[in-house]
């Protein structure tokens, strides 16, 4: 019976949290995410993006360096991405003052006369570190009116286990906040009903399954086994090496899932982000590499974009009910990912907020049990 209150109590706190005009949205800050696809920075041109809420302009130097500022001139606000770019500078296109790139540096306010006192080097546009991985371009989104850390870790980037492989991309914009799109993403529960295919598997597979779970640092891990006997790809993998299949599947803050599924030599390896846009709006960035000869890209690409699309309608329809604030409850064992989330979230912010050690939810390794 306490269970009931319990399960509840989560979903109501992020009710709490998501109430969309006031208060926190929710955002992890000092995170890397994936602003856009490293194609969409060319040449000269000036690219518009949104993380968490900040107005982001992007661009690459004449070096190829990729580099991202807030898209809001210092001097009025007007959006810097309305300026011009000259490979080094860009150019506010109110009064023409001229920022490094980079570093976001002012270099030349024009309208100053070389008796105004105004020290041009002092005037700062906001800017983000800013690297490339995997075809993406990723942004460090540091909260805003703190300082950045002396040190920040690397971009995330894909596993891959062989000199050759394929790789593509995905990608789905959900209506949703980013929670509910993590939860959505992690949730073992709805395949046989969202993601049913010929391809797949039927809804009518739906048996009982049994998962051992292990905490790792900021996430927890679907320890190695062997994947659902219910799902044609994994068949053919096994029948292609001879060998058994095992995947791994990592949850890890802000906002991973990565996969990784071995069969002798071949491999599969994929990364998802749900990033959030603003606090009703997130986004699906898919990338998957394998060495497996026999899968075309395009090939998988039309099984990717059904999975993303059965994924972004549920959510769209989520959305349509969620407008109405209901009650929303957290089950176990299906949804103690969903609780795992919200707990190392919680854990993450009070660690920042004291200075203390992170506390992990996960004790140790524990086994869930599930219909799906
Ligand atoms: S608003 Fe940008 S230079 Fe004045
Ligand atoms: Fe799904």
């Amino acid at each position: 019976m306490s269970e009931t209150a319990e399960t509840l109590a989560p979903a109501q706190a992020e009710k709490k949290r998501e109430s969309p005009s006031e208060g926190d949205p929710g955002f992890l800050w000092d995170f890397w995410y994936p602003a856009l696809r490293s194609g969409e920075i060319r040449g000269e041109k000036l690219a518009k993006a949104m993380l968490l809420e900040i107005p982001l302009v992007l661009g690459r130097t004449r070096e190829g360096k990729a580099f991202a500022m807030r898209d809001s001139c210092p001097h009025r606000g007007i959006p810097l991405s309305y300026g011009r770019f000259d490979g080094t500078t860009v150019e506010c296109s109110y009064h023409g003052w001229r920022f490094d790139a980079c570093s976001g540096h002012c270099v030349e306010i024009p309208s100053l006369t070389s008796q105004d006192k105004l020290k041009v080097e002092r005037v700062f546009a906001g800017h983000f570190p800013c690297q490339e991985r995997d075809g993406y371009v990723w942004v460090y989104m540091n909260a805003p009116g703190t300082r950045l850390p002396e040190t920040i870790p690397p971009a995330p980037a894909l596993a891959t286990f062989s000199e050759e492989y394929k790789i593509t991309h995905l990608s789905c914009d959900l209506p949703s906040h980013i929670d509910h799109g993590i939860i959505g993403l992690m949730d073992p529960a709805h395949g046989p009903f969202v993601h049913q295919s010929w391809f797949w598997r039927s809804r009518h597979s739906i048996h009982d399954k049994e998962k051992r779970f292990e905490p790792i640092p900021y996430g927890f891990r679907m320890s190695p086994h062997s994947p659902s006997s219910n799902s044609a790809p994994y068949q053919l993998l096994k029948k292609m090496t001879g060998e058994g299949v095992t995947t791994t599947i990592d949850f890890v803050l802000p906002n991973l899932r990565l996969e990784e599924i071995h069969s002798g030599r071949l491999w599969f390896s994929s990364r998802a982000t749900v990033t959030p846009v603003r606090r009703d709006l997130c986004r699906i960035d898919f990338v998957a590499a394998w060495n497996v000869k026999l899968l075309p890209v395009p090939v998988f690409r039309i099984f990717g974009k059904t999975f993303l699309r059965q994924d972004q309608r549920t959510m769209v329809q989520q959305a349509e009910g969620l407008k109405h604030n209901p009650k929303l409850m957290l089950i176990d064992d299906a949804d103690r990912p969903a609780k795992w989330y919200f707990a190392l979230k919680a854990n993450l912010l009070e660690s920042r907020r004291t200075g203390e050690a992170m506390r992990h939810p996960m004790d140790g390794p524990v086994t869930l049990r599930w219909r799906s």
